[in-house]
Parts: C-alpha cells; sequence; structure tokens
C-alpha cells in the first residue's frame, strides 16, 4: 500500500528552510542527506542501544549515496548527556581530522539529538547536523526547533546552544524496537501539540486511538506530522524562544514539578506531560479561562492512549507546591501558566504564587484514575 502520511514538512527558520522528512525505513537516508549536502566523510554518532539495532542500514544507505561514514558510540542514557561525554565527543570528532563542510548525524533519541547537535554546534564554530530520530519524543519534540543541549548538576540542558539541522530523517520502521512506555511518552507530547494545533488534530487523534495503540506506522505518521506541523509553526514565528515559543511548555509546569517529586525514572516525561495537561485545563476550565468540556476530553483521549491522568496517590502535595513556585520559568512573585483557552487557542497568563496551592490541588481531585504510569506486563 502506498502511504499518504509520510512526506516531507519545512521548517522555516531565520532566513533558512530545512526538510523534516517522514520515511518508511532508512533506506532513503543516504539520498536524503545527499540532496541537501555534498557527498563526503560523515560522522555517524549513535549509543550503543540504538546502534547495534539500526546504524548498519543507516550506514549502507549512506554508502550507497556516495558518503563515507564514520561511527562514534557514546554510552546510553539521560545520565550521559553530560558535559564530559559532550567533551568526549568533541575530541572524537576532531581526532577525525574533519573540516567545516564534515556532516555530523545523530541517530538515536533526544538525549542523542541534544548532545550530539551540541557538539555540532561548537566544533570549528559549526558543523552541519543531520537528526535521524528513533523515538517518538525525538520525532514530534526533540528534533525540530534547534534547541540542543546538554545537562550540569546545577540542572537539566542549562548549557547549550540554538543550532538548527539541515534535515530531520524519521524512519518509522525503526519506532519497532522502541520500548512500549517510550512510545506512550512521545504520544503525550502528541496530545499537547494536538491541544495547541486545534480541533482538527485533536479529532485526528480520537479517531486514530487504537491504530496508534497498535503502533500502526501509519498513525504514528500522522501523529508525528500533526505534531511537527504545530512545533515549526511555533519555532518560525520564535526561534530563539523570547515570545509565543513558550505556549510549547501547556502542560509542563505542572509535569516538570511531577517528575521532579516523583523522583527520577518513576514516571516518564510525556506521563507526566499528560497528567499536567489535564490537570492545568480542568484548573483552568474552573477559573472561567477555558471553555467547558476540554479537561474531560483531554483526559479522554489520554486515557485512550494509555496515559496517566492522575498522579501516583503518594506524592506529597507541599513538595509539588514548592516544586510548581520554584519550576525555573519562575518571574519573581508570579508563574507563568500556558492556558488552552480552546483547541488551538492558548495564552499566557500570570498566576500569583499564592494560587499555586490551588492549582496542584487538581491534581488529587477525585477524577477517574487513568491507567497505572507503569504497568507490570
Ligand atoms: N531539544 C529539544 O527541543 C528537546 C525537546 C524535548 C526533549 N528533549 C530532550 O530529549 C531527551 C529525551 O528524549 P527521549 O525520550 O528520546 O530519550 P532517549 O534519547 O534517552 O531515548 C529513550 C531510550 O530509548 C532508547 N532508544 C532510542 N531509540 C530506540 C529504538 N528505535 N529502539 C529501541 N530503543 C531506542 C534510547 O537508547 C534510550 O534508552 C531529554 O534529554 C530531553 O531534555 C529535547
Ligand atoms: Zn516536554
Amino acid at each position: 500500500m502506498v502511504s499518504t502520511s509520510f512526506g516531507t514538512t519545512l521548517v522555516a527558520v531565520e532566513g533558512s528552510t530545512y526538510p523534516v522528512a517522514l520515511a518508511a525505513d532508512l533506506t532513503g537516508l543516504g539520498a536524503a542527506v545527499s540532496a541537501v549536502l555534498p557527498p563526503g566523510r560523515v560522522v555517524v554518532v549513535t549509543n550503543d542501544v540504538v546502534g547495534p539495532l539500526h546504524a548498519a542500514r543507516a550506514e549502507a544507505s549512506l554508502r550507497g549515496a556516495g558518503w563515507d561514514p564514520v561511527r562514534i558510540t557514546l554510552p546510553d542514557g539521560e545520565a550521559h548527556k553530560t558535559l564530559g561525554t559532550w567533551q568526549g565527543l568533541v575530541e572524537d570528532v576532531l581526532a577525525l581530522q574533519i573540516d567545516r563542510r564534515t556532516p555530523v548525524l545523530a541517530l538515536g533519541g533526544g538525549v542523542t539529538g541534544d548532545l550530539v547537535g551540541f557538539a555540532a554546534a561548537a566544533i570549528l564554530r559549526g558543523l552541519p547536523f543531520v537528526q535521524v530520530p528513533t523515538t517518538l519524543l525525538a520525532m514530534v519534540d526533540a528534533s525540530v526547533g534547534g534547541k540542543v543541549a546538554v545537562n550540569t548538576v546545577h540542572g537539566k540542558n542549562l548549557v547549550g546552544a540554538f543550532w538548527q539541522p539541515r534535515l530531520v530523517y524519521a524512519p518509522f520502521d525503526v519506532l519497532d524496537t522502541l520500548p512500549d512506555d517510550e512510545v506512550r511518552s512521545g504520544l503525550g507530547e502528541v496530545v499537547k501539540h494536538a491541544v495547541l494545533s486545534g480541533e482538527d488534530a485533536l479529532a485526528q487523534l480520537e479517531a486514530d486511538r487504537a491504530d496508534l495503540n497498535a503502533r500502526s506506522h501509519e498513525a504514528l505518521a500522522r501523529a508525528v506530522r500533526a505534531s511537527v506541523a504545530c512545533k515549526a509553526a511555533v519555532v518560525a514565528a520564535d526561534p530563539r524562544e523570547s515570545g509565543v515559543r513558550a505556549t510549547l511548555n501547556l502542560g509542563h509546569t505542572l509535569a516538570h514539578a511531577l517528575e521532579s517529586v516523583a523522583g527520577y525514572g518513576r514516571l516518564r516525561h510525556g506521563e507526566a506531560v499528560a497528567i499536567g495537561l489535564v490537570a492545568v485545563t480542568a484548573y483552568c476550565e474552573r477559573r472561567g479561562w477555558t471553555e467547558r468540556g476540554l479537561a474531560r476530553r483531554i483526559e479522554q483521549v489520554c486515557a485512550g492512549l494509555r496515559l496517566p491522568v492522575a498522579p501516583p496517590l503518594d506524592l506529597d502535595r507541599s513538595a509539588l507546591v514548592s516544586a510548581v513556585a520554584f519550576d525555573k520559568k519562575r518571574d519573581r512573585a508570579t508563574i507563568t501558566l500556558v492556558v488552552p483557552a480552546a483547541p488551538g487557542r492558548v495564552e499566557l497568563r500570570s498566576l500569583p504564587l499564592v494560587e499555586v496551592p490551588a492549582l496542584v490541588d487538581v491534581l488529587f481531585d477525585s477524577r477517574p484514575q487513568g491507567p497505572s504510569p507503569s504497568p507490570s506486563a
């Protein structure tokens, strides 16, 4: 069957554009890279989970299009998204005696893309960068928009740059090896993008629920395409995050607090986003800022995609209040809340810190529990 969901979206940023190509598999990678860069040496950077699964096919495709790939393998995991790993990578790339035209290609999830992109931004003051996202989260979020960074002991993503890729190539067959909970985590951001995009995107998610749960490539590609279109539009309007890009933080004020209070690894990012999205919408509905029924609808979409819609019950309320109040987006006596007024219509509001406990309380209302965040199956 010929697919209709794959295809290319152009992202326009600061006077240039780059393609985000959604493809059935890795076979077209080499040709896609050759369409934007002249063939020569290419540094393929992956990690020790993704490399053994997918790098050989990526490299075969690159060779077939006239490229000479050299592979560098990083250790897997967010714990390695550090300045130490970054420095080692920079030294390893320079040891290959590359020149300023040599592209660096990130093959992996958001951790790989962020780290490799930040190395590409710095080496010889900037090497061409290609993203090949292999997680759903990286396809719908991390690989698009040009934010690249590493973590420090002071917090996540605190050292980085804006460095746009020359190409994003998303191959859907690689998702077959991705664990279910990683797919679910990506779906949390998909729902967020659908709320930001509007009625059509939300209705499409509702219609695709069963196919998404079955991990159909067609349905996943439809979801990624809609997400990329949403993020591309926001990034084009605000490439350096000085205004409207903050709307991408919808649901994230509570999500970040939930992740930090639950403790590392207990809630996946996208799961925390789903819980945060439902709760913030319910809160805004109560305040009269959101059309009636939207919270219930988002809750049903999330639960239908097996995302949790309420936090684990043992989380400490006062710890959550402190975590929300001290979110890095805090501006003195207020926090900035992204308010979903209706599908496709969001606004930013300053919320006084005294209102934060009421916002957190919504998390613990007696709304129906969604599936457990970490099913044992
Ligand atoms: N730059 C941005 O705008 C932006 C946006 C959102 C998130 N991020 C960053 O992205 C990171 C999270 O990304 P993530 O969720 O992709 O995490 P990740 O890169 O750690 O990937 C999750 C896990 O899946 C494995 N994996 C990746 N692809 C696989 C595949 N096809 N088959 C089997 N296993 C596979 C990885 O090795 C890892 O163990 C965070 O560091 C976050 O800060 C960045
Ligand atoms: Zn997020």
